[in-house]
């Protein structure tokens, strides 16, 4: 088995040593991905009895935390850092018939422990989930395993999203039936099974599916009003049709930001999962204040206000969820700011973008590859007609010289001040708030590049803030 815990071999000679007593079973993803080959970390064990007891020697023995989670249900959990062990009480006479109670075909089956150290290993598989799972299939076990647990709705998705195959027309018939059901689910379980699927690159995929089975808007009830929201005519699409439009062409851009942004992404931007969530989030919610804005005027169709509005409603969402509260904010940061690439690009182009504006924007919206990447996936997902063909060029140019900017303010940072609160006292200034405000004034001019030495800042300041001279 492909068991990746840094602690496998003494895990493996525990369970060598328990099932020499005790009836258990590998359960769910392990078996489930080891049959095709990929890794796992994480262990689910049903056994017969005496779950409690098992766990606590387990996590004696290793030197893990026992966590009871249901003594009800006799489910115990023995975890480090880096590996968790589930041990739960087999809830039926059998281990068929324990399986019969899970969600999908290919969660469904079990290896017993012991059968691995006797070189006999097999599985037992009543629903043919191996079969499933080569044929890249997701299929539920029975419509009431969804009724039991309506999260199992969502984690459907997952498994697509995932990779482990398309899911079968009778499950997304029970999905779309009891798609209400969900809302039943503690947040937190759902937003644990949303994250999986917005870090995988199939995202847009499963949001599609969930659309089209009335999923998506049981958890997101406020996109609602944007559905057949008509657009003007830069815009191909509806609201609700460029919404996800543009989470399509956000996860395109993760995918290869070099294709779309000219550059690779920094090293820890790829495995920050934080990153990719509202990069995603931020693209497919920008435009949702539409739905609530709409208005068509004797010329024209506006939407005044709404990067405000969809901003207030992600970040609405986003603690309804449960969200980590500076991942909701991030998410509520970038939607209300997603305009404002595009508005510089218009200053910058005219020759009219000022210094202060793009430190501002840098200063305000300390994520800017996750700005550009919603500026420019909003960008791609609208092709009316009256969308300039070359906008992307534009706008990639565009981020090229704000990223080299936001080098050079580092730099500048970085750099020995040219004046301090120290001169100012020297020059004659009583400490105070307007030192702040002097020493902010030199640092844009030095940005500007009006400003090198610190006689010219000297210079600066009497020539602008000589009334504040002690007398
Ligand atoms: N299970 C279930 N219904 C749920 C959650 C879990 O039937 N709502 C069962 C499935 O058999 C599942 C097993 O419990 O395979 C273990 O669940 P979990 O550890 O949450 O997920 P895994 O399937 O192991 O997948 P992963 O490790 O990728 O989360």
């Amino acid at each position: 088995m492909l068991f990746s815990s840094p602690d496998k071999e003494r895990i493996t000679h525990l369970l060598f040593d328990l099932s020499k007593t005790e009836k258990m079973f590998i359960v769910g993803g392990a078996v489930r991905d080891s049959l095709i080959g990929k890794s796992f970390n994480d262990l689910d064990l049903v056994v017969e009895r005496n779950p409690e007891g098992i766990a606590k020697k387990l996590a004696k023995d290793l030197g893990f935390a026992f966590v009871e989670l249901s003594r009800e249900f006799g489910i115990y959990r023995v975890a480090n850092p880096w590996t968790v062990i589930d041990i739960s009480l087999q809830r039926r006479k059998s281990i068929e018939e324990d399986l019969k109670l899970r969600d999908f075909t290919i969660n469904a089956m079990a290896i017993p422990v012991r059968s691995l150290f006797e070189d006999r290993a097999y599985f037992i598989d009543p629903f043919l989930g191996y079969v499933d799972l080569k044929e890249k299939r997701v299929r539920g076990i029975a419509e009431g395993n969804i009724v039991d647990d309506p999260l199992r709705i969502l984690r459907g998705y997952r498994f697509f999203a995932q990779g482990y195959g398309l899911l079968e027309r009778k499950t997304r018939e029970w999905f779309a039936k009891h798609a209400k059901s969900l809302i039943l689910s503690a947040p937190e379980r759902i937003l644990y099974e949303l994250e999986l699927i917005l870090l995988t690159d199939r995202a847009y995929e499963a949001f599609v599916l969930m659309d089209e089975d009335g999923v998506l808007e049981v958890i997101f009830p406020e996109v609602n009003p944007c559905r057949n929201v008509p657009q003007p005519e830069y815009h191909h699409l509806d609201v609700w049709g460029h919404m996800l439009e543009s989470l399509k062409w956000a996860e395109a851009i993760l995918k290869d930001p070099e294709a779309y942004l000219g550059r690779s992404l920094p090293k820890d931007l790829k495995e920050d999962k934080d990153f990719i969530i509202s990069v995603k989030l931020a693209s497919f919610f920008h435009d949702l204040g539409k739905g609530y804005t709409f208005k068509q005027t004797e010329e024209r169709i506006v939407f005044y206000g709404h990067e405000k509005v969809s901003s207030d409603l992600a970040l609405k969402i986003a603690e309804r969820l449960r969200f980590k509260r500076d991942l909701g904010e991030r998410i509520a940061l970038l939607v209300k700011s997603h305009m404002r690439p595009c508005q510089l690009l218009t200053e910058f182009e005219k020759g009219t973008l000022t210094i202060r504006a793009k430190r501002n924007l840098i200063k305000d919206v300390p994520y800017l590859w996750d700005l550009f990447i919603v500026a420019m996936a909003d960008s791609l997902a609208s092709r009316g007609v009256d969308k300039e063909p070359d906008y992307e060029d534009r706008l990639r140019s565009f981020f090229h010289h704000l990223f080299s900017f936001k080098e050079e303010l580092e730099r500048v940072e970085k750099r020995e001040r040219v004046l301090t609160g120290r001169d100012l006292i020297e020059l004659g200034f009583k400490p105070g708030p307007i030192f702040s405000k002097i020493l902010a004034a030199v640092e844009l001019k030095v940005l500007e590049g009006e400003i090198k030495t610190k006689e010219e800042a000297v210079k600066f300041v009497l020539e602008n803030y000589s009334t504040y001279l002690l007398t």
